[in-house]
């Protein structure tokens, strides 16, 4: 399973790469506001460092939501570096915007992905990525996983080539749900990454080699 950070920190990015278990990067309206991202060229500045720090696909989400409006900001956006992927909503306009781009070799991530029909009509647009949100599925008392099983069974069904990108990843607990039932990626903040290395038996038993290893070779 591919792991993306989702996140526009460039802080935070670096320090997932300097691990060396970073797959690629996904961004969104409200995580660029949260770094103070506004404007167009300072945008557009934003994504190609972020592609500069790492290897993988990167998601720059257009705002618009009209076909032509989004052609015009997809194109611009994929012209940053080829590392950019055309992140674009799930809405009929949308749907036929993906069709546009897949057509053109440049890639798409549908995002705000919620049922496993929204999934289907990503996948014969021919999306390279789908994001159903399982955090917000989660949060409103219904089970973010089970849209990840429901989609895994339709595009293995019909071979569909689109990659399920579960998104609105929150802990540990969900990224290993995710790897169990076979979602491609997953994408999540840095602290869920992290929190995979944690273990209080680790700890313990770190410890205790340490402190044996101490003990026959003290001065
Ligand atoms: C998807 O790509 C979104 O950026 C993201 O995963 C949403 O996560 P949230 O529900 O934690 O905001």
């Amino acid at each position: 399973m591919k792991f993306f950070i989702d996140t526009a920190s460039l802080k935070e990015i670096q320090e997932a790469q300097d691990i060396g278990v970073l797959d690629g990067v996904t961004t969104n309206p409200s995580l660029m506001a949260k770094e103070g991202i506004a404007g167009k060229d300072n945008v557009m500045r934003h994504y190609k460092a972020i592609c500069e720090i790492v290897d993988g696909d990167v998601s720059a989400e257009v705002i618009s939501t009209k076909y032509e409006e989004m052609i015009n900001e997809g194109e611009e956006l994929a012209e940053i570096d080829e590392q950019i992927v055309v992140k674009i909503p799930m809405i009929k306009d949308g749907i036929k915007a993906i069709k546009y781009f897949s057509e053109r070799g440049i890639k798409t991530n549908c995002t705000l992905v919620f049922s496993p029909g929204q999934a289907l009509l990503a996948a014969k647009a021919g999306a390279t990525y789908v994001s159903p949100f399982v955090g917000r599925l989660d949060d409103i008392s219904t089970d973010g996983m089970t849209l990840i099983e429901d989609i895994r069974l339709i595009y293995d069904n019909y071979g569909y080539e689109t990659q399920i990108l579960a998104a609105s990843v929150r802990h540990p607990m969900h990224i290993i749900q995710c790897a169990k039932i076979g979602a491609d990626v997953m994408t999540g903040p840095l602290s869920a990454i992290l929190a995979l290395l944690n273990h209080p038996l680790t700890d313990s038993g770190l410890a205790k080699f340490l402190a044996d290893h101490a003990k026959v070779n003290q001065k």
